[in-house]
């Protein structure tokens, strides 16, 4: 599978969102790239580390947007999207640990990919913005 590549038909039309989604996107290609060559060497585990520091940032952003919503829908939404990330979190940590062990994680990292873009950016977080403009909440 190749590695995930940005499209700008993922924005989601919130600036802040869609500028942490080009960056995970394109930060995880340049990763894949280097561990393809690589292994596990100290500074792909420096990016690695960055990168999962970058994605808990970005669910933060989400998560902050979500204590706005009020509706029994939306608060359905709230407890799902929550749940996601952590799971999403803690798959990437445990890849990261697997290439430190020297494992070759080269397809793992690229399904992680798959995985970003299909469930948080185009699943969850066209949701999200859906249930915040339902609410009037401005983005
Ligand atoms: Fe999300
Ligand atoms: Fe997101």
């Amino acid at each position: 599978m190749p590695p995930a590549i940005w499209s700008e038909t993922y924005r989601v039309g919130h600036a802040d969102m869609d500028h942490h989604h080009r960056k995970l996107v394109d930060d995880l290609a340049a990763i894949q790239q280097a561990v393809i060559g690589n292994g596990a060497s100290p500074a792909i585990l420096d990016l690695l580390d960055d990168w999962l520091d970058q994605f808990a940032r970005h669910a933060q952003l989400e998560e902050r947007l979500m204590e706005r919503l009020s509706l029994p829908l939306a608060v359905e939404h709230r407890d799902a999207h929550v749940t996601e990330h952590v799971a999403f979190l803690h798959q990437a940590m445990e890849i990261r640990n697997a290439i430190a062990q020297g494992e070759d994680m080269a397809k793992a990292l690229d399904s992680l990919g798959a995985q970003l873009i299909a469930f948080d950016m185009i699943r969850r977080d066209f949701e999200l913005i859906g249930l915040l403009l339902h609410e009037g909440i401005a983005l």
